[in-house]
């Protein structure tokens, strides 16, 4: 390779800004919620393009905003990224000129994209800032060959082969929408050139709204009759471009970006049992030597450590596991901690805030909410645990509830370390059982139990000799 002097070396993303629009509703899409916020594989679909953006290395990223602004706003929150307001939508040329101001007296290149293009690699963007730069082109975007071009604006050129227009589907004519070239909605633009255009943009013959692809007309025209300053970079991968306007497109894009987490997985040492079933968000990670079983569903910013089991048919969201973790079938697990060397389930419902120590146990049909339960600790069966902390060694018996809700107000439980909790107990918070001790099995604890003392809150059971017999006769008469 070529050795590259120090200010050459990334000389391509100093002078880049971004502007990403996302302020159309999406009509398409028949929501109530804004296009771009629409979750994709575990986050709002713009977040996609944003996070290409970022690791592009922009200067500044301006996210054009309009339909639903504060939701978009708030969606975006702690992402750097700053907002320009399209109050009025009136097309993507009219969205890009918000940023005008904001660009005052920047004189690099620009890079617009749309938010809604959300299987985009970074490659893609490289190459068209690349070409963008080398041609020295005042405007270059990026086209597709799709063998289903409908909905797309047709790329149009002329006998040489040089770039001559967009035209959008509802304006074309039936000999251009036979054109298999498409608009991907990513351009790079010289900003002096982006913005003296874009004032010049006139409303579409049809639609009456100020297009984008009609700017690179008019560049063309000022550029002379060569043309040769709109330059063209062709993706190698459809897929990549898939603008996502209905829901149809959504699930497509979702089973793309899916497959690449799975295969990503897969490449990290994850073992996949039934890949096509797995789900996992792209912001979720596993360890190596891990292994998924089918339909399992990691969601948001799960992360589970080397060498844990998720057996079938479990939803995991925004947790931690360690490592060597075995989660048996059908569990759910939310916003919750588990350390290394637990086993959970089948059947458990970890709630938000539950905090398994190393090698604690939770069992068959055990919810679990807002709890500790300590290093070693086990809860196997049929059990409720709110709003407790349990200490090590703890052993619960099957059918214990602990009683956290009095109808007002939510209590504690504290059960300490190595206590044993017989089967079917009900723990009436806000109650402590104390290190070592003994609750009997049925116990109803409502007060108080020692360190190391045996509590029985039960009746008192009654045994009367002969009376099974007796009764059976006297019943059995009627
Ligand atoms: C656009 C292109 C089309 C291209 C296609 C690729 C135009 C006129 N057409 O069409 O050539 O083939 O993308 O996917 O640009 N937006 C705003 N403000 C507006 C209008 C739109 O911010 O006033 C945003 C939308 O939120 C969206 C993006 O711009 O993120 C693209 O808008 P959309 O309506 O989806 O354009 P397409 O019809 O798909
Ligand atoms: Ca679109």
């Amino acid at each position: 390779m070529r050795k590259m002097k120090a200010a050459e070396a990334r000389p391509l993303m100093q002078d880049l800004c971004a502007i990403v629009m996302a302020a159309g509703q999406g009509t398409r899409m028949r929501s109530d919620l804004v296009k771009v916020l629409h979750p994709l594989n575990g986050l709002p679909m713009v977040c996609h393009v944003l996070e290409v953006c970022r690791r592009l290395g922009a200067k500044r990223t301006l996210v054009v905003v309009g339909h639903q602004a504060e939701r978009v706003r708030e969606a975006l929150r702690g992402m750097s990224v700053e907002f320009v307001l399209q109050s009025e939508q009136r097309g993507t040329a009219h969205a890009v000129l918000q940023a005008e101001s904001a660009l005052q007296g920047f004189d690099g290149d620009v890079l617009v994209i749309s938010g809604d293009v959300p299987l985009l690699g970074d490659a893609l963007v490289e190459r068209l800032v690349a070409t963008h730069v080398k041609t020295r082109a005042d405007a270059t975007l990026v086209t597709a060959r799709l063998a289903n071009p409908s909905g797309y604006g047709r790329v149009l050129r002329d006998r040489r082969g040089a770039f001559r227009a967009i035209v959008e589907e509802v304006e074309a004519t039936p000999a251009e929408r036979r054109v298999t070239e498409i608009n991907v909605g990513i351009y790079c633009f010289r900003a002096p050139c982006l913005f003296a255009a874009l004032h010049q943009v006139k409303p579409s013959p049809v639609k009456k709204e100020l297009y984008l692809p009609e700017l690179l007309s008019i560049l063309r025209k000022r550029a002379g009759k060569a043309g040769g300053r709109i330059a063209t970079v062709l993706a190698d991968d459809p897929q990549e471009v898939l603008g996502i306007n209905t829901r149809a497109e959504l699930a497509e894009a979702y089973a793309v970006l899916r497959g690449r987490a799975v295969a990503h997985l897969m490449a990290e040492g994850v073992t996949c049992v039934d890949p096509a079933s797995v789900h996992v968000s792209s912001l979720a990670s596993v360890g190596r030597d891990s292994t998924l079983y089918p339909n399992v569903q990691l969601e948001g910013r799960t992360r589970i450590g080397e060498g844990c089991t998720i057996h079938a048919g479990c939803r995991i969201r925004d947790s931690h596991l360690g490592n060597r973790v075995t989660v048996l079938d059908g569990c759910v697990i939310l916003d919750s901690e588990i350390a290394d060397e637990c086993t959970i389930g089948p059947y458990a419902h970890l709630r938000p805030g539950s905090r398994l120590k190393r090698k604690a146990k939770v069992g068959n049909f055990v919810e679990v909410k807002k709890s500790v339960i300590g290093e070693g600790s086990k809860v196997p069966h049929l059990t409720y645990v709110g709003d407790a902390r349990l200490g090590d060694r703890v052993n619960v018996g099957a059918g214990t509830i602990t009683c956290n809700y009095d109808g007002f107000a939510k209590h504690q439980t504290i059960i300490e370390d190595e206590a044993f909790i017989g089967s079917n107990a009900s723990l009436v918070a806000p109650v402590k059982v104390g290190r070592g001790a003994i609750v009997a099995a049925g116990s109803t604890i409502t007060q108080e139990v020692p360190p190391g003392a045996l509590a029985f809150g039960r009746a008192q059971q009654v045994n009367k000799e002969g009376r099974a017999a007796e009764l059976r006769r006297t019943r059995g008469k009627k």
